[in-house]
């Protein structure tokens, strides 16, 4: 195929409606990070965090969100829906789209995990629906039955005796089917009528959970107060945000959640973004995204866990649950609904985890796999449009690299932590920063303004420029280095773990087996793109004159 017979496919895929892709965009950012990550990070990182995380969103969360759609747009304007080709259209340097590939390994190797994690949560409803996860709460059991959900591994399967994970293994196997036939029916057939029904759903299950708890009277005993746990984060600490012993892990945790919660510094937005029209609004509807990702992430998911934790069990508790964020949602969790009344004073008990537990788990599942699917989004997309795969073929690649690669989280303690900490902590840093500097310095400040602008329907206020040009980048240059020298760099050296403990030797190989998976898929991809541009697939964007 030579260069000129290359066209753009004419019949890109694209949203039904703008209802349609907000909510798609939001079911993309609201997830598990929003009910498990937020309330953890929040308490781990103590007072001061909330004032840390709003900065963070306003210079880094907001800045990047616009820029993630205008790269995508731009991108998906001139027929490319990943980051290859989105990077080459803003210059014509020929290794951009190899920087590019980041963006699609990034988010598929999120999604290997995540959706591992989702199905845990169908399996938690449903043991919640039967009763089961009731009566080992009522028994005291509620982390015993965690273990023998998992496998007999301690947390982990053990090789030695998959007996005890079939659990797992089933309601795994149900989540990725239900994954890849949704994403296998197209974007606004599959993905945004999942979202339609979806997000209506997960916001009222949780507004119904957050009433009852905040509606929760005080404990007799201790004279705790639901409010009072709020505090335990909210509170304002300027000395101790600027302090140099706690200073920087705050700042580094608040920031951290800001990427993994707005779903930005991935590539997975920019993918959602690339299917709207030259003309579609950026500015406004980026921002409802955000908007509508802090209501569930500070409203919803920072009212239920921690308030109620603090009121039945006190402050030590809370403190303890937070160090996971497993513990906090399948151990804690089935404890409080237990001990929550449904209405007046009475702990509810069994009925209580039955009820409670099938609105939790369930609303963590349908959080879940919207995001889920938009993590999966980058790689459907490529495999179609780069290497001409259908619709359903591409599925079927999703799918068989995700059921490959799980394995060894599955089996071997020490992966998820690992792919967990470089694409989906440590990673999103890197790939922003790739993005902030190809857009508003190697595009340009002027020509990146004026992409978001184009068809807006707002006016993004003058001090955002200086803010995504100059203030954005630098943060996120200053976080690159903190963290690189303090947490990645010990972290390759295996001086210590993702959660800052030492290495176990069995944590060693699941460490090693973590960093051969991710570049191993990233050599995979930057193969395709190599391949894809003999093919000729960026050539379109390699003509003079198509700067602007
Ligand atoms: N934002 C989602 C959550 O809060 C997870 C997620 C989806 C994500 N896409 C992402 C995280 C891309 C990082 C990057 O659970």
């Amino acid at each position: 195929m030579t260069s000129t017979d290359y066209a753009p496919p004419p019949e890109r895929e694209r949203w039904g409606s703008r209802m349609g892709l907000i909510l798609a965009m939001a079911g993309n950012a609201v997830g598990l990070g929003n009910f498990l990550r937020f309330p953890n990070e929040a308490v781990k990182a103590g007072s001061g965090f909330m004032t840390a995380y709003f900065i963070s969103l306003l210079i880094l969360g907001i800045p990047l969100m616009w820029m993630e759609w205008g790269i995508g747009r731009r991108g998906g304007v001139r027929g490319h829906s990943t980051c290859p080709g989105m990077f080459q259209s803003l210059t014509k340097m020929r290794f951009v789209r190899y920087l590019g590939a980041i963006g699609v390994v990034m988010p598929l190797l999120i999604v290997i995990y995540y959706v591992y994690i989702e199905s845990w949560t169908l399996g938690y409803a449903y043991n919640a629906v039967t009763g089961a996860l009731g009566e080992a709460t009522a028994a005291g059991e509620t982390s015993g039955f965690f273990k023998t959900y998992l496998g007999a591994g301690g947390g982990f399967l053990d090789m030695e005796d998959l007996n005890g994970s079939w659990p797992a293994y089933s309601f795994f196997g149900v989540t990725i089917v239900v994954n890849l036939w949704v994403l296998s029916k197209g974007l606004s057939k599959g993905i945004e009528t999942v979202a339609k029904i979806g997000m209506p759903v997960l916001v009222l299950c949780a507004v119904a959970l957050v009433v009852r708890v905040l509606t929760l009277p005080v404990d007799p005993e201790s004279g705790r107060n639901v409010l009072d746990g709020l505090g335990i984060y909210w509170t304002p600490e300027w000395s101790r945000l600027f302090s140099s012993e706690f200073g920087p892990t705050i700042w580094l945790a608040a920031a951290g959640q800001i990427f993994f919660t707005l779903s930005v510094g991935s590539g997975a937005i920019n993918t959602y973004a690339s299917y709207l029209t030259k003309d579609d609004d950026v500015a406004l509807t980026g921002l409802a995204t955000v908007s509508t990702n802090e209501f569930c992430e500070v409203v919803l998911g920072g009212t239920l866990a921690i308030p109620a934790a603090y009121l039945f069990f006190g402050m030590d508790r809370v403190t303890e649950a937070a160090q996971s964020n497993m513990g906090l949602a399948f151990n804690t969790m089935p404890q409080i609904f237990a001990s929550m009344p449904l209405v007046g004073g009475e702990a509810s008990g069994t009925t209580g985890v039955a009820i409670f537990g099938t609105i939790w788990f369930g609303l963590l599942f349908v959080a879940g796999i919207t995001s889920s699917l938009a993590l999966s989004q980058p790689t459907m997309a490529f495999m179609q449009d780069t290497m001409g795969l259908t619709r359903k073929k591409a599925a079927l690649v999703v799918g068989g690299i995700i059921i490959l690669c799980v394995q060894p989280v599955i089996l071997m303690p020490g992966v998820l932590d690992e792919v967990d900490y470089f694409a989906g902590t440590f990673g999103l840093v890197l790939f922003s920063t790739i993005e902030v500097v190809l857009f508003m310095w190697v595009f340009g400040a002027g020509k990146a303004w004026a992409e978001i602008h184009q068809g807006s329907d707002i006016k993004i206020p003058r001090l955002f420029k200086f803010v995504m040009t100059y203030v954005t980048p630098l943060a996120l240059i200053t976080m690159l280095c903190a963290w690189g020298y303090n947490n990645a760099l010990p972290i390759l050296n295996f001086e210590v773990d993702p959660s800052g403990n030492a290495y176990s030797e069995a944590g060693k190989t699941g460490a090693m087996t973590g960093r051969m998976l991710m570049l191993g898929l990233l050599a995979f991809f930057l193969i395709l793109v190599f391949v894809a541009s003999k093919r000729g697939h960026y050539d379109n964007l390699m003509k003079e004159g198509d700067d602007s």
